[in-house]
């Protein structure tokens, strides 16, 4: 079907053809959904989605009501395999200034209970996408992209076109996964954009996206004809170690024949740590790549083990960021946006200018005060200069975080008037509070307001929360303007109520509405994390969730234990506030959310719509005190608390800060004071610091 190439077709043959196209591909659809038995290969139909598209974009008069570019979530190849990460791919935290790097290197040693100095690696942070590659037997099994840290996409076949990844390897581990990171040199991605623009097509804005649009492609074959290039710099399961350092490692990985990056050094100190970064941020214009920072390792990988990590990063490393870039541009107008939490945020709508490689034309100027040249303590910042609408500004970006505004050029300025924060919603004009001690002022309307309840509806089905696939920030936004969805329940009922009125939208159609219904019926079952995570209960985070739900473990015992809560008194309110990394505000949020009627019945509903996943303590294997509750006390002479803590953690435990009758063991270290006779008086079982590392002794 149409050989032709585009620019010769006439517009009655463009016409013709995006009939036949609709019509075959509809069908193509048909056989894949619904008959489970594919009539083209998903190559084939990629190949006329895009012909289709091109077309359209020559003769944008002839788009078709029913064209399959209209067509939701009703791509068969709209994906790639998924893989689920033996080990997660962590993400690393971030040090923006030299007082930062020697804070990383104070608390790693404070950490480890280590008065002499620790050996790092400093090599440069490479700007692209990371993949894991894994061996058996020596031979390239699958490829991953980093997806969302526990499952990514299955990117195998582009990943065999990548330079310096061996399809095979000598002397490896039986397993072995290699980790590093995807990326296009800069002449490369220039021969690629030249060659885009020769056919039409948009170039790409930068070499990232060029190096993931590249590999992320579901045909092979183009990746082939785009000049990926890998280092590889860390590693995920293994059979058997690789060596006992981490500049071991890579060396061992280099002689497999990988690519690894000769920048990398071994350093002594953070002032050393400091060195390299800067000669690494001098050698940055000449090295044919593009690199965002510099990354510190320990080196010891005992030391490495013995750190651990946070929930999605490292202790043992951290990336020392080259300071983001920066431009000039005029401030247009001031916006104000409506949060989830009903935070009015002012958003700046900016002359578009581009910033490190991207086009910016929003920044947020995060509430009142900054606009004000204000910061959260009230004192000044940019030595106290205001911003007004009009005004010329200095917009940075750093990584993917939203623009920013650093300065403001008085000189410029023509605007006689400082801007006047509003006192009331702009979308549903309900007064704004600003609370003291809050940073911002909040919509006092809650789920009456429209903004706040799209915002909590959106943040409902995000990624980390409830994940409905094809049902996205847009889809949501379009279901509320229609009125079929306030709540969140309401996606659990859309079946029943509008299932067939969402088959005959416009750009919908049989398929794509039984997709998303199917969707959404995949997701009634849901694990409890996620379930209050999604709630969107003000402090509550991904982490929190989790912290939450492994105390609680089921949700009938969550619900009843904050609906038994009242704030600051009770034995509910202490075991919900005992929880390590639950602060006073944070259990005071959660228990008024499931104390305020409107919020509660909101719950209920949605519950009554689910099957909930009870979430266990982490599986800890032998561990003796997996499932029980640790409080640690005094101070500990062989190994520091916060490692104390991290290893009772990997076992299963849960550590408390307070004392109660809940309270399994207490690891009473010297100079031990009022918890420990609290603990004597319950009849708590108490262990001396010697005790506890023998009882794990146990576990090795
Ligand atoms: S180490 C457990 N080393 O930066 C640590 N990451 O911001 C795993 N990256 O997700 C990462 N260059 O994609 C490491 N030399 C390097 C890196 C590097 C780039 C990326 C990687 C990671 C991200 C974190």
């Amino acid at each position: 079907m149409g050989e032709i190439s585009v620019e010769n077709l006439t517009e009655q043959e463009a016409r013709a053809e995006l009939a036949r196209l609709s019509a075959f591909m509809r069908a193509a659809e048909a056989a894949y959904y619904q008959a489970d038995a594919p009539n083209i290969d998903d190559a084939a139909y990629d190949a006329l989605k895009a012909r289709n598209l091109a077309i359209e974009a020559q003769f944008p008069e002839l788009v078709r009501a029913d064209s399959p570019s209209k067509r939701v979530g009703a791509a068969p190849a709209s994906g790639f395999g998924k893989i689920r990460h033996e080990v997660p791919m962590l993400s690393l935290g971030n040090a923006f200034s030299d007082e930062d790097v020697v804070e990383f290197d104070t608390r790693v040693r404070k950490f480890l209970s280590l008065t002499e100095p620790v050996r790092y690696t400093a090599e440069p942070k490479i700007d692209g996408l990371s993949l894991s590659i894994r061996y058996e037997d020596g031979k390239l099994k699958y490829a991953a992209t980093r997806g969302d840290g526990e499952e990514g996409e299955d990117v195998t076949a582009n990943a065999l076109h990548v330079s310096g990844i061996p399809q095979f390897v000598e002397n490896a581990p039986v397993i072995l996964e290699v980790r590093g990171e995807v990326y296009m040199e800069h002449t490369a991605f220039e021969a690629l954009n030249k060659r885009q623009e020769a056919a039409g097509e948009k170039p790409f804005s930068n070499p990232r996206n060029a190096a993931a649009g590249s590999l992320r492609q579901l045909d092979a074959s183009i990746t082939a004809t785009r000049p990926l290039s890998f280092f590889a710099y860390a590693w995920g399961a293994l059979s058997e170690p690789l060596a006992n350092s981490q500049n071991g490692a890579i060396e061992r990985l280099a002689k497999m024949g990988f690519a690894t990056n000769p920048l990398t050094k071994l350093c002594d100190s953070p002032e050393a740590l400091i060195r390299q970064y800067k000669e690494i941020e001098r050698q940055r214009a000449t090295l044919g790549y593009d690199i965002d920072g510099v990354v510190y390792k320990v080196n010891d990988l005992a030391l490495q083990t013995r750190l651990g990590m946070r929930s999605t990063t490292p202790r043992w490393a951290i990336a020392h960021k080259f300071p983001a870039e920066t431009a000039w541009t005029r401030l247009e107008a001031i916006d104000i946006q409506v949060g989830r939490t009903g935070a009015l945020s002012p958003v700046a709508r900016l002359h578009p200018v581009t910033v490190g490689g991207v086009v910016v034309s929003n920044a947020t100027l995060h509430n009142e005060d900054y606009i004000k040249g204000l910061d959260s303590k009230g004192a000044p910042i940019r030595d106290g200069r205001d911003i007004r609408e009009g005004d010329w500004v200095e917009v940075y970006r750093a990584g993917d975080v939203i623009p920013k505004i650093r300065d403001v050029d008085l000189s410029k300025r023509e605007n006689p008037e400082p801007y006047t924060f509003p006192k009331a919603c702009p979308i549903c004009g309900s007064d704004a509070i600003r609370e003291s001690g809050d940073a911002v002022a909040r919509c006092s309307g809650e789920f009456s307001c429209g903004a706040q309840r799209l915002e909590k509806l959106k943040h409902f089905v995000a990624r980390q929360a409830f994940d409905i696939d094809g049902l996205g920030a847009k889809q949501v936004q379009a279901f509320v303007e229609l009125g079929w969805v306030a709540e969140p329940a309401d996606i659990f009922t859309l079946k029943a109520r509008y299932g067939e009125a969402l088959a005959k939208r416009e750009g919908w159609g049989e398929v794509s509405a039984r997709n998303l219904l199917n969707a959404i019926e995949a997701r009634r079952t849901i694990p409890l994390n996620r379930l209050i995570f999604s709630l969107g209960i003000r402090h509550v985070g991904e982490n929190s969730g989790m912290l939450l739900a492994r105390t609680y473990q089921s949700w009938a015992a969550f619900q009843a234990a904050m609906i038994a809560a009242q704030p600051h008194e009770g034995a509910a309110w202490e075991e919900l506030n005992g929880i390590d990394g639950v602060g006073e505000v944070m259990a005071a949020s959660v228990v008024d959310f499931f104390h305020t009627e409107i919020t509660r019945k909101m719950v209920e509903a949605l519950v009554e719509q689910l099957t909930i996943e009870d979430v266990l303590p982490p599986d800890a294997g032998n561990s003796p005190v997996a499932g029980k509750t640790l409080v640690f006390t005094g101070s500990l002479s062989k190994i520091s608390r916060a490692e104390a803590k991290a290893q009772a953690e990997g076992l299963g435990a849960k550590v408390s800060g307070s004392v109660s009758a809940k309270t399994d063991i207490l690891v009473a270290g010297e100079k031990a004071g009022s918890k420990l006779k609290k603990a004597e008086s319950l009849g708590v079982q108490v262990l001396t610091e010697d005790e506890w590392l023998a009882l794990i002794a146990q576990t090795r």
